[in-house]
């Protein structure tokens, strides 16, 4: 199985000055992580630390300035037939699950298309098995159904599960998750949480949770890494982290956090179990929103839009 090793990231963005002289911004300053096999990592840090740069580096959405980024001691080469290689063993989850699915595909189309490219299927008969086991895998169903929806025709918690699945697709061996749950409503963020975490063990994928919220983190992940403009400020064991911060930026979050200490470290992980299908048809996906919002999401998100062109 496969660990993922960034060393030594640097990003730097090249910002506009008024005067003659560009200044640099260093986005991301030698940042080196690991993940193992059945591992999660969570990347915290405030608005703009880096975290997302990180992320797209690892998916290879964008070019480090510098540092190594390797899979099981491997380099990854360049040029696209390595990358779809890459991508076919480290796959991401988007924080918007309206801009990171086309509105105007079926979610047969957004689940076929990494099944395809990937390879991993042969022939129709076991395209219809593996996207049925692909729903099954995330608590979707019934799957005629669900494969028959659109985008918007689904809750945003059953987007972000077609998101997953498509994730999934290609047999990942590592899953970069970057906020998956931030823009759903509280009330089914644990349940996401909870599937990545059972499909982490299942499929025993190296996980890179990145999030503002330092309860989950330290629930859902072993390690935590906490960045500061750029920079890794601590890391270590969640529990050492949340409970025992040594740096001062540290201590700041988790004197911040709603409450670090709350209900979360107590969770009934029994009732966050799902049941065995989420029925599709059971599942209210509330005010449908005009159109234009998809359609506008999913031109301003050229990141997603990006990958999901080339995957
Ligand atoms: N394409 C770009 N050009 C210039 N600067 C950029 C670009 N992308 C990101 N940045 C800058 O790099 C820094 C890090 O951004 P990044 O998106 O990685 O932060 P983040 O930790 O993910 O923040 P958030 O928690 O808000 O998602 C920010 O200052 C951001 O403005
Ligand atoms: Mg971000």
């Amino acid at each position: 199985m496969t660990t993922l090793e960034a060393l030594h990231l640097r990003k730097n963005y090249e910002i506009r000055g008024t005067g003659l002289k560009n200044k640099i911004l260093k986005a991301v300053d030698d940042v080196s992580i690991v993940v193992r096999p059945g591992e999660s990592v969570a990347l915290v840090g405030e608005s703009g630390s880096g975290k997302s740069t990180i992320a797209k580096m690892l998916i290879r959405l964008i070019e480090p300035t510098a540092g190594d980024i390797t899979l099981d001691g491997e380099r990854i080469g360049r040029g696209r037939a390595a990358t779809t290689r890459y991508r076919s063993r480290v796959q991401m989850v988007f924080q918007d699950p309206f801009s990171s699915l086309n509105p105007s595909l079926t979610i047969r189309h957004h689940l076929t298309r990494p099944l395809r490219i990937h390879g991993i299927v042969r022939n129709r008969a076991e395209e219809e098995r593996e996207l049925r086991r692909l729903l099954e895998s995330v608590n979707l169903g019934p799957a005629a159904a669900v494969l028959a929806k659109y985008p918007h025709e689904l809750s945003g918690g059953q987007r972000q599960r077609v998101a997953i699945a498509r994730a999934l697709a290609p047999r990942p061996e590592v899953l970069i998750a970057d906020e998956p749950v931030s823009m759903l409503d509280v009330s089914i963020r644990l349940e996401i949480l909870q599937l990545l975490d059972d499909l982490k063990r299942e499929r025993n994928l190296a996980v890179l949770y990145i999030t503002h919220d330092l309860a989950t983190a330290r629930h859902f992940s072993s390690q935590i890494v906490v960045m500061r403009h750029g920079r890794v400020v601590e890391r270590g064991a969640s529990g050492d982290v949340i409970l025992n911060p040594i740096h001062p930026y540290t201590q700041l979050l988790v004197r911040a956090a709603p409450d670090p200490h709350s209900e979360i470290f107590e969770i009934d992980e029994e009732r966050f179990r799902l049941s065995p299908e989420v029925l599709i048809t059971d599942i209210d996906p509330g005010p449908t929103p005009d159109a234009s919002h998809w359609a506008r999401a999913w031109t301003d998100d050229p990141a997603a839009a990006e990958l999901l062109a080339s995957v």
